[in-house]
């Protein structure tokens, strides 16, 4: 589980919280919070809707209007440090993301669905031979990965390396891993001396600003794509079994009816989102929830709690796959919203295509419940299944 902690900043002058009262606001970094947050989230959109968290150093913000306000501020940018896509801005960031976004989206993602489709139905069928399976070590952390390795054009035998990176610390916000760049220097060469036609060539070739990108640049973009599979795709498709099989009777709703299935998949994001607070910093005077705040404020945009807001969300902790309103902020908003967003969702859907398909008795293993952990990046560790 990575911790949640917040690098020290210039020293924010002490303001009255909005709706001081009692008993005092949660800290994002208290016990049990990683473990479950909403009781906290709901306190804070309650009574709290924007609090300095003293423990966290860190302003929180947690209704739905508010969070989706502060995603979408000029002013509040991505923490440093970082070489991702969210540490760009400005006409940087707008040619790294045309750069990256066409890759990711329309006909080229459809290509590679296919492939996750493929990927899907033979891991399904090796869980369906088994008595009972670890959906999160078995499937989960394959599937998106595995697509996201074949959009960049790297080898399939390279998922088990990316994936054990995604588990000690690479992530698509910001974090890396130590063995990135020196894995990538070949490929880089490679394809810098014979592009082809996957991203990573794509990358390789771009020129912004009439520069070639350099390979430390090149490699902290795809750091952030192999991170938004093996990381957020692969908790938040965890989530959305766990959500399903807490739930026999949307189990059997989805199964009668598939063309739900993206409906399933945008309830669970809202539910229970894997990347459920963004942090942000101020570069200038910022207004948040109502509020001015300093250049050098942090601000943490509580996703996971605006997602649950009942002002948005009529009986928002509950997962209905029927639910018409779609518009959770999972994916963030404005210019840093997710690029991955639609591959995500179609390796999701075609993931969980492949497990009712293959397995029609799928039901918890006797006496397990799933323990969603993590608050910068959560869902269930583990999923023990009885396929048949
Ligand atoms: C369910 C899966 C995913 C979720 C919930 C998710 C969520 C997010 C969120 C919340 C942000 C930040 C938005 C902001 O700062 O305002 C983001 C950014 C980003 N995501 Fe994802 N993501 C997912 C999958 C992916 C995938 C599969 C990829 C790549 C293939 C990806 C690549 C990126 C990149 C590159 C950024 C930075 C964009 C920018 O700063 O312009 N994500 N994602």
């Amino acid at each position: 589980m990575r911790c949640l902690s917040v690098p020290p900043e210039d020293p924010i002058p002490a303001a009255a919280p909005v709706g001081h009262r009692h008993p005092p606001p949660p800290s994002l970094v208290s016990p049990g919070v990683a473990h479950d947050p909403y009781p906290a989230f709901r306190v804070l959109r309650e009574s709290f809707p924007l609090v300095r968290d003293e423990l966290l150093g860190a302003w929180l913000v947690s209704r739905y209007v508010d969070v989706r306000d502060a995603l979408g501020r000029e002013e509040l940018v991505a923490l440093p440090p970082g070489r991702t896509l969210a540490h760009m801005e400005g006409a940087t960031h707008r040619a790294h993301r045309a750069l990256i976004e066409p890759a990711l989206r329309g006909r080229a993602v459809a290509a590679l669905a296919a492939g996750a489709s493929r990927t899907a139905h033979v891991l399904a069928r090796r869980i369906a031979a088994r008595q009972e399976s670890d959906l999160v070590a078995e499937f989960c952390r394959w599937l998106p990965t595995a697509a996201v390795v074949a959009a960049l054009g790297l080898s399939r035998e390279d998922t088990a390396r990316v994936q054990r990176w995604c588990r000690g610390g690479l992530t698509h916000l910001g974090g890396g891993h130590h063995e990135l760049d020196a894995w990538l220097r070949p490929h880089l060469a490679r394809r810098r001396a014979r592009p082809g036609d996957d991203l990573l060539s794509v990358l390789c070739a771009a020129e912004v600003g009439g520069r070639p990108l350099s390979d430390g640049t090149v490699a902290g973009l795809v750091g952030s794509l192999l991170g938004g599979g093996g990381e957020a795709t692969a908790l938040a498709l965890a989530s959305l079994l766990a959500n399903l099989l807490d739930d026999p009777g949307q189990l059997a709703l989805v199964r009668e009816r598939p063309e739900l299935v993206p409906a399933a998949w945008a309830e669970s994001l809202r539910r229970d989102p894997p990347v459920p607070v963004v942090l942000r910093r101020a570069v200038r005077p910022v207004v948040v929830a109502g509020a001015a705040l300093p250049a050098g404020a942090v601000v943490a945009c509580l996703v996971g709690a605006a997602g649950r807001d009942p002002a948005r969300f009529a009986d928002p902790d509950r997962y209905d796959v029927l639910r018409a309103d779609r518009g959770g902020l999972a994916a963030g908003m404005g210019r840093h919203a997710c690029p991955g967003a639609e591959l995500a969702g179609r390796t999701a859907g075609y993931g969980l295509h492949a497990l009712l398909d293959a397995l029609p008795g799928l039901r918890w293993a006797p006496g397990f419940r799933p323990a969603p952990q993590g608050l910068l990046s959560r869902g269930p560790r583990a999923l023990l299944v009885r396929p048949r």
